[in-house]
């Protein structure tokens, strides 16, 4: 079943999402030329050297051909807030890391898209040619899916998109009953053993989240399928859903279309409730065309999450070149609306992962693409050093404010654990009443990213072990709540679950630090939080990186390595 036409050209979306947003009576959106042309203020402590933004505005929301990787993503021609009109803006990269920006690929302007033009994903058709399925907001403001192909295959950055004349190519209609206003998010289509693709839509009914199937021959007719690829009750809206193979064993990526028994599939969903991404691991029917997640999967806001802070609306494509999957999404802004305003811009985009199935078959691990290290320079280490209880060691000789630090701890005298309480079951709310101030036996203990030199202002990043029973249970968290001075910011503190052997496993830490992003990957990429901090002090130059261990017992640091990270083209 494993369609090697698809895989022709490397070739994908990155495409995410946006809120349910208010539409403002139909704007034109002449003006965003104009708008991509001028830039942000400069001086701005919080923009980003290696993150991928778009020159000003607010964004939400990436394809490859040729050897070129597309980012297209949700763009607000008019302003840094969510509110308004969303367009298709579009760079192109050749390493998913230092990007060039193009004029917007796909904008309203037919009855079917005029309120605008949601997420959607780009599929290879037989052949090699790219289709991008995208939902527009029609006249009625009604959520209606459309299509759309390149103007001229022989240009490599696809500068141009011409939408099918036969759009809208599914929506809503009285004997569907497919409610308008929840019918959004095309996936990327796969083929099924009956040479027919399919294509998955995110709705709801009531509080039951679906997974609409649509099938077709020509990709241009389509017809509903009267069971969903899946539902949960109790979920709400699903936005973005994504759906595709893993391999069980390895970490190479796999086509989407591919099916086996050598395959498991994931289904995502960015649930619009909670504003978090959850997926679960389970098994594709190609024949019923119905998705099962494995027994004892937890389908709701307490199941499995790419990343434990914030992380919204992702996609993931298969980078058939490098074999691999990768996914990205769209991080957004942790201050205030006025304060987005007066930067000019909100929202940035994740480093991109490569992402695969964990040995243990019951989650996904995640890891910054490899392309991201050629920004690495001024390498520091150390290895084999103390960290006494109650201490801390600065990290000197890199840009703090930029860059990329990997640590592994060896933990001695485990059994001196706290004792995990049988109701301390949400890690995010143990991480809450057990920051980085709380003195434990194992931990906290981690790394102080961003963080002035009088400690004032820092993002903890760090673990926490505790003993429960026979076993040992590591808690990663991330504490903003003394990122900043500055009152104005949402300051959750996050927290997530490690499934990490720590008796026979090495404990390790990886951020990507970038002035107001902290991207941290716990236990080798099994746990990722991602915060977004706004120091006062800790800018530039001013910022400082440190190890602690705010813990009574001394741990080992087996080894420390840090980078100074180049900053890229990123608009
Ligand atoms: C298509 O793109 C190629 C490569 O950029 C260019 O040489 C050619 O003139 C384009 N064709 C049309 C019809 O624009
Ligand atoms: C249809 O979607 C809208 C917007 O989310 C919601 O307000 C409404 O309750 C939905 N109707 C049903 C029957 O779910
Ligand atoms: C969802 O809830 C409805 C009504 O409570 C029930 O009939 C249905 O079986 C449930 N569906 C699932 C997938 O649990
Ligand atoms: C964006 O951030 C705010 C505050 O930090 C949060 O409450 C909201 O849910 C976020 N939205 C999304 C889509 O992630
Ligand atoms: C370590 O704990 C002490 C005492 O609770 C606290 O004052 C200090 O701020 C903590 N260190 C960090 C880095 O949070």
């Amino acid at each position: 079943m494993a369609n090697s036409n698809v895989t022709l050209f490397l070739f994908f979306l990155l495409f995410v999402g946006h809120g349910i947003v208010e539409l403002q009576a139909s704007r034109p959106v002449n003006n965003h030329l104009q708008t991509l042309q001028s830039s942000a203020p400069a001086n701005q402590p919080y923009r980003t050297g290696f993150h991928f933004q778009p020159p000003k505005n607010w964004i939400n929301g990436v394809m490859v051909y040729k050897g070129v990787y597309h980012l297209f993503y949700q763009y607000n021609p008019n302003g840094a807030v969510v509110d308004g009109i969303k367009i298709w803006g579009h760079s192109t990269s050749t390493d998913l890391v230092n990007w060039t920006p193009h004029e917007p690929a796909i904008y309203p302007s037919q009855p079917y898209d005029i309120n605008s033009c949601y997420s959607g994903s780009a599929t290879i058709l037989l052949g090699g040619r790219p289709a991008i399925l995208y939902t527009g907001v029609d006249s009625q403001n009604r959520q209606v899916q459309n299509l759309a192909f390149p103007k001229n295959l022989s240009d490599p950055y696809l500068r141009d998109w011409i939408k099918s004349d036969q759009n809208p190519v599914m929506q809503p209609t009285v004997e569907n009953r497919i409610n308008a206003s929840s019918f959004r998010d095309p996936t990327t289509a796969w083929l099924g053993p009956d040479s027919q693709w399919r294509v998955t839509i995110g709705s709801k009914v009531d509080q039951q989240g679906i997974a609409i199937l649509y099938r077709s021959k020509d990709f241009v007719n389509w017809f509903q399928s009267e069971t969903p690829l899946h539902s949960a009750n109790g979920t709400g809206m699903w936005e973005c859903p994504d759906f595709y193979p893993v391999l069980v064993a390895g970490q190479n990526g796999v086509d989407t279309s591919l099916n086996g028994p050598f395959v498991k599939h994931v289904l995502k969903v960015s649930l619009d409730q909670t504003r978090h991404d959850l997926y679960t691991i389970g098994s594709y029917d190609s024949v019923k065309d119905i998705y099962r997640p494995d027994e004892g999967s937890v389908e709701g806001d307490s199941g499995l999450r790419y990343d434990y802070g914030k992380y919204y609306a992702s996609k993931s494509f298969f980078d058939c070149v490098e074999k691999r999957r990768i996914l990205t999404a769209w991080i957004n802004e942790s201050s205030s609306v006025a304060d987005d305003v007066k930067k000019g811009w909100s929202g940035i985009h994740a480093i991109p992962r490569k992402i695969w199935l964990a040995e243990s078959g019951k989650q996904l691990v995640q890891w910054p693409i490899a392309e991201i290290q050629k920004q690495r320079a001024n390498h520091v280490s150390l290895a084999n050093k103390l960290l006494e209880g109650g201490s801390v060691i600065e990290v000197s000789g890199v840009t703090a404010a930029q860059a990329d630090v990997e640590v592994s701890f060896v933990i001695k005298d485990l059994e001196n654990a706290e004792v995990l309480e049988p109701s301390w079951t949400d890690p995010r709310l143990l991480c809450s009443q057990k920051g980085a101030s709380v003195k434990g036996s194992l931990g906290p203990f981690g790394l102080l990213v961003l963080a002035s030199d009088d400690l004032k202002e820092n993002t903890a990043v760090f673990f926490r072990i505790f003993k429960s029973n026979n076993r040992y249970v590591v808690l990663m968290c991330s504490d903003q709540s003394s990122s900043s001075l500055d009152q104005d910011n949402d300051k959750t503190t996050y927290g997530a679950f490690l499934d990490l052997d720590i008796q026979h496993q090495k404990l390790s830490l990886r951020s990507l630090i970038d002035h107001s992003i902290v991207e941290s990957f716990g236990g080798g990429g099994k746990a990722c939080i991602t915060s977004r901090v706004y120091p006062t002090l800790a800018i530039n130059e001013a910022a400082h990186l440190y190890a602690f261990n705010n813990g009574t017992q001394a741990m080992n640091i087996a080894e420390l390595n840090a980078w100074s990270m180049n900053t890229a083209d990123i608009s």
